[in-house]
């Protein structure tokens, strides 16, 4: 986890509760609200709410997941999504904080992709030296780099190129956020954002952490969540699989190799299904990236429907499933 630059925001009517004591103290409000946090936090072990189960369903669409950044469950139900209103735009459709039919980013091979990409270094996993790393690691590729521009807390999650409805697109958001931009935006369900946070510790993570965040409204703790630009604590990315794999080689083989994908065909029907973990080849040899492991969109296990497994992992990591299909140990 990396910590960004000074506060970018103050949240502005505290409804729910302090998020940066400096930025309410000053006030008569301020004072009054915290020391109600204060008494709070005297009577309860815990400052936030840690942990918490999602409210989303987790079944059948990723509209019923933490991926649903209007945070408005599509089948009834799930979170009230007002919360976030004043910090991200409130686009009221799922696919688009992530994809677009047209306007999408040229800069990168990403599908029909949306949001906007700012070039960024990571420290990679190799910087820890440890001895027993024998392949190559490159600066993350396209799979994860997708997911990086919401997770690395450099781009607001609400960032994309072209908004609903015409007249909403701007090309310079392939690699740079224009805030202006963002604000033309009206959400119809709540008021309007007048900040486009990001999953750092100041902006999306001043309510949704044990550190700083809100006591007793549901705003659960992604610390985790918010990898940020140090790589290094993280299963490696942007790494390459063993040339030679298989029996008697500490890894397994996968069944099915084409030009820009390997992948384990567990059910042999020659097709990178969802809940088959693959290795992408963006020109340095199969490597693993975050979308090896995960899909971004959910699986239910066995592709049968039903609830998807926990934390959008390919397969269920019961049992270390999702390990043990590439390690032999
Ligand atoms: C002012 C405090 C606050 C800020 C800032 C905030 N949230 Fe929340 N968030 C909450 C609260 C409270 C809830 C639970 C209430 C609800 O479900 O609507 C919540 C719920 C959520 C949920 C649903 C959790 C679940 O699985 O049930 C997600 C996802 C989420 N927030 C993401 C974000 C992101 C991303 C940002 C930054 C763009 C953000 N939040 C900023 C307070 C906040
Ligand atoms: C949170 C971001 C996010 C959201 C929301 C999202 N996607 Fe995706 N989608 C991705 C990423 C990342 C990939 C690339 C995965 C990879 O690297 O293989 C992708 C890939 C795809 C692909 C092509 C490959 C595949 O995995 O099937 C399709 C089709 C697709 N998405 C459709 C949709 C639709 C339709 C919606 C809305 C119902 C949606 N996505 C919502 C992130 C998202
Ligand atoms: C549009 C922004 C966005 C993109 C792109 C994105 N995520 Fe997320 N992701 C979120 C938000 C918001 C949450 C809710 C928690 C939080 O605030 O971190 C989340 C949560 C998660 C979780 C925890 C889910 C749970 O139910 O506990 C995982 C795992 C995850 N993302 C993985 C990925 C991977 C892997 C990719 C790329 C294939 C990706 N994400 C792309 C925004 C995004
Ligand atoms: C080698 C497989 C693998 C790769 C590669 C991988 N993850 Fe994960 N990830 C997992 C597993 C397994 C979990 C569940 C851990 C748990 O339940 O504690 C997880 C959990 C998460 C979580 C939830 C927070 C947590 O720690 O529980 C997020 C967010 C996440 N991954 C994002 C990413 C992103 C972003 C990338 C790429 C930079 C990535 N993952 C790469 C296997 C992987
Ligand atoms: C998609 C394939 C894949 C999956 C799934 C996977 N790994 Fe790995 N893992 C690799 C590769 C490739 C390396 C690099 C091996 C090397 O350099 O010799 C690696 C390296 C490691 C290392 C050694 C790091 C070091 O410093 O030497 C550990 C430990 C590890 N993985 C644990 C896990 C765990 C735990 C899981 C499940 C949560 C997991 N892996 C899932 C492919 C995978």
């Amino acid at each position: 986890m990396t910590s960004t630059s000074q506060p970018r925001f103050v949240v502005p009517k505290p409804s729910h509760g302090p998020v940066r004591m400096g930025a309410i103290v000053g006030s008569t409000w301020g004072w009054a609200l915290l020391t109600v946090v204060l008494l709070c936090t005297a009577l309860a072990p815990a400052r936030a709410d840690t942990d918490l189960p999602t409210k989303f369903s987790n079944i059948g669409t990723v509209g019923n997941t933490r991926h649903n950044l209007s945070q408005r469950q599509t089948s009834g139900g799930g979170p009230s999504g007002q919360t976030m209103d004043s910090f991200r735009n409130d686009y009221t459709e799922v696919c688009v904080y992530c994809h677009t039919p047209h306007g999408a980013n040229r800069t990168t091979a990403a599908p029909l992709w949306n949001r906007t990409m700012k070039a960024t270094t990571y420290q990679t996993y190799d910087l820890l030296a440890t001895a027993s790393l024998t392949q190559p690691v490159t600066q993350p590729g396209m799979n994860s780099l997708t997911c990086l521009s919401c997770h690395d807390g450099q781009t607001a999650v609400d960032s994309i190129i072209n908004m609903p409805g015409s007249g909403r697109f701007l090309a310079t958001q392939e690699t740079s956020e224009n805030a202006a931009f963002l604000n033309s935006w009206n959400n119809s369900r709540g008021p309007d954002a007048t900040v486009h946070a990001r999953m750092a510790p100041t902006e999306c993570l001043a309510c949704h952490s044990s550190g700083a965040g809100i006591v007793g409204a549901g705003a659960t703790d992604f610390t985790l969540f918010a990898i940020g630009t140090d790589l290094r604590n993280d299963h490696p990315v942007g790494i390459r699989y063993p040339t030679t794999a298989g029996p008697g080689t500490d890894f397994k083989d996968p069944s099915r190799k084409e030009a820009r994908l390997a992948w384990f065909d567990t059910n042999a029907n020659s097709r990178a299904d969802a809940n088959e973990i693959r290795l992408y080849n963006t020109g340095d040899g199969y490597e693993v990236e975050c979308a090896s492991c995960h899909d971004p969109h959910g699986v239910s296990p066995s592709g049968a429907g039903g609830a998807f497994n926990a934390t959008f992992l390919r397969v269920s990591n019961a049992g270390s499933g999702v390990c043990l299909t590439c390690h032999s140990k």
